[in-house]
């Protein structure tokens, strides 16, 4: 299993929370700019959190020298893998020639591939859609997979839909372009020796499970973000953990780790918990009082609190709302 690289989303303090859901599950940071991460402070970029491994840096970029470079930066600074993004379809990053739009040009993912394996030991990868635009030939995405793996990718994580690269926004493009999850199993009865994960819809352990007998590993997005607690199941579903018991893990226990996050990370680093919390706040996602305890760990008027007083001000708050919903 794996979580989805999320722009804005999956930064250290998100990997930090969802590590402490599930043990096991491979981490991925939000897409680092390869040219950021030389010239743009490589440590506000890549400091990371001991407790996050397994994690994985992915890097956007389309200049093999700079992404060795940063690559060889990644791996010093320990991360477990480096992954490259052949999936964004952004303007912004379309515009430096990369992302999605780097499917037209395997030649060069390939030499990127094989400029970032030269300088590093750790595994890397690359994550793709299935097609550009209306390109819906299977011979694209398979002929895209042959030539990077020619450089040496052997892992490789499909988001199984097309890129439109004209007309929509990039959140309209996680959902628009159809889900074709059957290419992705092509691609592994094609290229059988490598590794397959695929993404795109997954929200429940059945259509997971479902996958995983087919292919090598699934990554969830959005679902991981806003439906925490659904990692909380994971180990004990996917690693074998307690032979397939649910840890006793709780809810209440993680929100005071976290809060316990929250004051290390303001004495060392001066960062407001708000930065924190905000990865948060679908933890209680369907539980009733969940709208009122989401409410008082977004409040901007209390940012000036201890996330401590805060935690207690949230406890409150929803029992305070279970108790009136009770005398209903
Ligand atoms: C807010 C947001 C930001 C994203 N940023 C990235 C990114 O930086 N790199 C990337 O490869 N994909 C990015 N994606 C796409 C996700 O990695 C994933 O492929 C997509 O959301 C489909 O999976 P899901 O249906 O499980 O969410 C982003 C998605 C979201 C929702």
């Amino acid at each position: 299993m794996s979580i989805a690289p999320m722009m804005d989303w999956t930064d250290r303090h998100c990997r930090y929370f969802h590590r402490l859901l599930t043990q096991h599950t491979l981490l991925y940071t939000e897409m680092v700019n390869a040219g950021a991460v030389i010239h743009g402070g490589t440590e506000r970029h890549l400091r990371f959190n001991a407790e996050e491994h397994p994690v994985a840096l992915q890097l956007g970029g389309s200049e093999p020298a700079d992404l060795a470079q940063a690559a060889r930066l990644g791996a010093q600074w320990g991360y477990d893998e480096i992954n490259l993004n052949c999936g964004c379809p952004s303007d912004r990053v379309q515009r430096g020639a990369f992302g999605a739009s780097l499917m037209k040009a395997p030649q060069l993912v390939a030499d990127c591939v094989k400029a970032m394996r030269d300088v590093v030991d750790v595994p890397v990868t690359v994550k793709h859609r299935i097609g550009i635009d209306k390109e819906e030939s299977y011979s694209f995405v398979r002929d895209f997979v042959g030539t990077v793996a020619d450089a040496g990718c052997t892992v490789f994580i499909v988001h199984a839909r097309n890129a439109w690269l004209q007309g929509l926004s990039p959140k309209e493009n996680r959902d628009i372009p159809p889900l074709r999850y059957e290419v992705v199993r092509q691609l592994k009865a094609d290229f059988p020796q490598f590794t397959f994960a695929i993404n795109g819809g997954f929200t429940t352990d059945e259509a997971v499970q479902e996958q995983l007998q087919h292919l090598d590993g699934v990554m969830v997005g959005r679902e991981a973000y806003h439906n925490p607690w659904w990692l909380a199941r994971w180990d004990a579903l996917y690693y074998g953990e307690q032979g397939g018991v649910p840890c006793p893990l709780t809810r209440e226990g993680v929100e005071l780790a976290m809060v316990e996050y929250m004051e290390r990370e303001a004495a060392q680093y001066g960062t407001p918990w708000a930065h924190i919390a905000r990865h948060m706040l679908g933890l209680r996602h369907s539980l009733a009082g969940a709208r009122i305890w989401r409410q008082v760990w977004s409040n901007h008027l209390l940012k000036d609190r201890a996330a401590r007083e805060v935690y207690h001000l949230a406890q409150q708050a929803v029992a305070e709302s279970l108790a009136n919903h009770q005398e209903h």
